[in-house]
């Protein structure tokens, strides 16, 4: 017998991770005869476990924090997304012995919007902050036909970099958080790590428009601090990233296997 395809989650920490269950939900669902591992990597060893892993037949890996702008580095090809968000999430062993890289964070997020029945198109956008994160997420966001898309970051300069970067595929700024004061939006995400350490980033009052949608790229067991946030400001749908990690992951899967699974049951399932 041939020995099964080999995939696996390298970032650290990584013990959370919930991308091996996530994985093997997707391949029972689809018929897919694969493995796929979580591995604690810490920056320093990156290249050579990547090495190791695929010397030894490793057919795919995902890399998550703060592995992405390594595996952007390290790939051979790389996706015109990937190219644009300067970060990696998912590597594909080719055919050719290349090593594709690609970013479906993106993707992932713009996905389960749809599936939460957000609309984009027309929408003024705001995102909160301005690391690798928002990076990832702006052009698939700009490829929706956002009437516009608003960078505030803690670091004022890092935002208006980010904007000036990506303003010639639509319009897109930077500010600090003090500019956003008098500003209305449709759709908030929230891009910062704050979440992870169980802070919001400082927000004026009158933020969110009637009818607007708060979405946090972060999740928890509990709701973050963002999404609390969201449902004060009476926001239509305050969502948390979870559905994106599935999404990013679905999106991951389909490059690697070339079958998409279904993402519903396993949101689902992971929620409960
Ligand atoms: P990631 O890859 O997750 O985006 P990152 O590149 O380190 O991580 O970026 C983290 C982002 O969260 C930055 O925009 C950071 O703001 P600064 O650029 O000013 O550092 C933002 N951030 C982190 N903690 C924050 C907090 N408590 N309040 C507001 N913004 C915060």
């Amino acid at each position: 017998m041939p020995p099964i395809d080999a995939y696996a989650v390298f970032g650290s920490p990584i013990k959370h991770s919930k991308s091996p269950v996530i994985h093997s939900m997707f391949a029972e669902q689809t018929g897919q005869q694969m493995q796929y591992d979580k591995q604690d990597v810490p920056a320093e060893q990156f290249k050579a476990a990547i090495s190791q892993f695929f010397a030894q037949g490793g057919r795919g890996v995902n890399c998550t924090v703060p592995l992405k702008e390594l595996a952007f580095q390290r790939a051979d090809t790389l996706t015109p997304r990937a190219q644009k968000s300067k970060a990696v999430n998912t590597l594909a062993m080719q055919s050719d012995g290349l090593l594709l890289g690609d970013n479906t964070d993106g993707v992932g997020l713009v996905t389960d919007l749809k599936n939460n029945n957000v609309t984009l198109s027309g929408k003024k956008v705001l995102i909160l902050g301005a690391g690798g994160a928002s990076r990832g997420i702006l052009l698939p966001l700009q490829a929706e036909n956002v009437t516009s898309i608003t960078i505030a970051n803690r670091t004022v300069n890092k935002a208006e970099r980010l904007a000036d970067e990506f303003k010639a595929s639509g319009s897109t700024s930077g500010c600090g958080f003090n500019d956003l004061n008098d500003q209305q939006f449709n759709i908030i995400l929230n891009a910062t790590s704050a979440s992870l350490s169980g802070d919001l980033p400082p927000l004026p009052p009158h933020l969110l428009a009637n009818d607007g949608v708060c979405y946090d790229l972060a999740y928890g067991n509990e709701d973050t601090p963002f999404v609390t946030w969201g449902y004060q400001q009476n926001a239509q749908k305050s969502l948390d990233g979870l559905g994106m990690l599935v999404e990013q992951a679905a999106a991951a899967f389909f490059i690697w296997r070339g079958v998409q699974p279904d993402t519903a049951p396993v949101i689902t399932a992971l929620k409960s």
